[in-house]
């Protein structure tokens, strides 16, 4: 739709050119104006004039008046002017033809905005604390900064996923008391994980009831810190047996990442910018710890170093920008954290800037909201935390359940279940604003009716059958439209790249999840009133498997843009 809006909005401007040679419009301003009626009867595109009066000095129903007159553009049926606004109606025909080819044409990359073509964005997300239980709170850095990536990839943007993950930190030095009391290597090794997870929990309620632990565990740190042997060794043990259980739930949400290099990596990075911090006066040292002092900025101090001289997750944070400088030369740099984290990034990207670098405001910090669950009895054995991995186990098994009721014969179902199951979570948790809470109910996730993963990969699975069914068709036909539910899934499918470059925009992959929705929605009223293998003649049968063919590769684009796999069958 977008080309289309260019070029309603190229004949608009050649009009107000007549109205008043001076005028300073570009095609790009009126593209903007271009409006989505909310009533089909004002058209489908409309332009409200009065937003151009006060430049062009001439009131809204004259502009409309003169726009209107013998108005002519590709796929634009009639257009009219009606109290101030220029309405157009597409014909819809054209509109279909041109829908088809393009989305033939292009194919995987329909849809596909190409703005970040030459660009490069580096994008830290997922990144948990190891040593700690990968839990629900996780679920949303993982898959909005996944979905981010995808959006910025779709986009042409090189991108760079970094899983900043934290290796660093007391919550070692508790690890290495809680496994020097209570464990062994044999434990871990077929433990895996969850014997992590364990020694984590127990350590911490004993920490609670005897602080002589917490110190143990501080001095374990520092031994690591000093370079002690053994803990290190232990340490990188520890680190790679996380990495490893958290790598089977991205496996599960088929997300990889390009670097992981992670908090212990900037030990050597940041002396050098605590010293240039030094360099340009912006140290000071506030009862005996080291901090940038941010008042006249509204915020409170940022601590750069501890009294003890140990460094801070800001400084490591400033060392880590700057080396992802200076490797990849980005033209953005996202973080996607909980929003609890916020007042951390704006405290040190404001660093970053009066340290005088100039990329700080390609920084980008993207927040979302928390996470709860209600009606489920997932193990609390972590004291109060949900596993990830228990969540989708519990989705998955509620899908192969209902599965072996509705089609117990499904070949592959195993796989399929977890598809859906996993897809379920992600879908549910992306359909919503992310900076909204959200409270998790678990069957309204798995629904196959509401608004949810299952009801959308459903859709996509009636394309394929559809289309599997019908075999070969004449995709050289000229299309033909019969049906009002056939234009309303070609304006809903016209109008992808739109949404793909307000999500950009915005930050925000619920951009996607709701226009999957809004395509399901038109597939399946036109799907439903309009028979597609058993219709009246030849020409309508291929235009409705042409449009099928289309809904399916819109479907299936969007369902890459937010870790959905595209189920074939269900
Ligand atoms: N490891 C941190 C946590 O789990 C998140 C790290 C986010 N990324 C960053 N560059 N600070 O809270």
């Amino acid at each position: 739709m977008l080309s289309i809006k260019n070029a309603i909005a190229g004949k608009i401007v050649e009009k107000i050119k007549l109205l008043n040679p001076d005028a300073t419009m570009e095609i790009s301003d009126i593209t903007a104006m271009l409006e989505y009626p909310p009533d089909s009867k004002m058209g489908d595109l409309a332009l409200p004039c009065f937003k151009m009066s006060k430049t062009l000095r001439m009131a809204p129903v004259k502009i409309a008046a003169t726009i209107a007159e013998g108005f002519d553009a590709p796929c634009v049926a009639r257009a009219e002017a009606v109290n101030g606004y220029f309405n157009i109606f597409l014909d819809g025909e054209a509109l279909a033809s041109k829908v088809v080819r393009e989305v033939r044409e292009k194919g995987d990359k329909y849809g596909a905005p190409t703005f970040g073509e030459g660009k490069t964005v580096v994008l830290d997300y997922s990144s948990p604390n190891l040593a700690k239980p990968f839990h629900i709170g996780h679920l949303g850095t993982t898959v909005i900064g996944h979905s981010l990536k995808m959006l910025h990839e779709f986009a042409g943007y090189k991108c760079i996923g970094i899983n900043y993950v934290g290796d660093w930190g007391t919550q070692f030095g508790k690890l290495i008391v809680a496994y020097k009391k209570w464990g062994d290597r044999e434990t871990v090794e077929t433990g895996g994980v969850d014997a992590l997870v364990d020694l984590y929990v127990k350590i911490n309620n004993a920490v609670a009831e005897d602080s002589a632990l917490a110190d143990e565990a501080r001095a374990e740190f520092c031994k690591m810190e000093a370079g002690d042997e053994e803990n290190l060794a232990l340490w990188k043990w520890l680190v790679e047996k996380s990495i490893k259980a958290n790598d089977e739930i991205y496996k599960q949400l088929g997300i990889t990442f390009d670097s992981y290099k992670g908090e212990s990596c900037y030990t050597e990075g940041m002396p050098v910018q605590v010293q240039k911090l030094r360099d340009t006066g912006l140290l000071k040292i506030d009862d005996g710890a080291s901090i940038v002092d941010l008042e006249q900025y509204g915020m409170p101090p940022c601590l750069i170093l501890k009294r003890d001289g140990s460094s801070l997750y800001p400084t490591r944070d400033i060392a880590a920008a700057y080396d992802r400088k200076q490797t990849y030369d980005f033209d953005k740099a996202i973080y996607v954290t909980s929003a609890g984290q916020s007042l951390h990034f704006a405290q040190w990207f404001k660093v970053v800037e009066l340290m005088g670098y100039d990329w700080y405001d390609k920084l980008v910090h993207v927040p979302y909201g928390t996470v709860s669950i209600n009606g489920e009895k997932l193990a609390t054995r972590t004291g109060n935390v949900i596993l990830l991995r228990d969540l989708f186990a519990l989705a998955i098994e509620k899908v192969a359940g209902i599965m072996e009721e509705k089609n117990p014969n499904l070949e592959g179902k195993e796989k399929i279940a977890e598809q859906i199951g996993v897809g379920a979570v992600v879908f549910y948790y992306l359909s919503n604003n992310r900076i909204r809470d959200i409270n998790f109910v678990m069957e309204d996730a798995l629904s196959f009716e509401g608004n949810t993963g299952p009801y959308v990969q459903y859709t996509y699975a009636r394309t394929c059958s559809v289309l599997s069914k019908s075999g070969d068709y004449d995709k050289s036909a000229a299309l033909t439209i019969t049906a009002p539910e056939e234009s309303e899934l070609v304006k809903t499918l016209a109008r992808f790249e739109e949404h793909v470059i307000d999500a950009i925009d915005s930050y925000e992959p619920m951009v996607i999840t709701r226009y999957i929705l809004d395509v399901a929605g038109a597939y399946n009223r036109f799907y439903h009133n309009c028979s597609i293998l058993g219709a009246e003649n030849e020409q309508i049968k291929n235009t409705r498997l042409a449009l099928t063919e289309a809904a399916k590769t819109v479907l299936g684009n969007a369902f890459g843009l937010i870790c959905l796999a595209k189920t074939e069958k269900v």
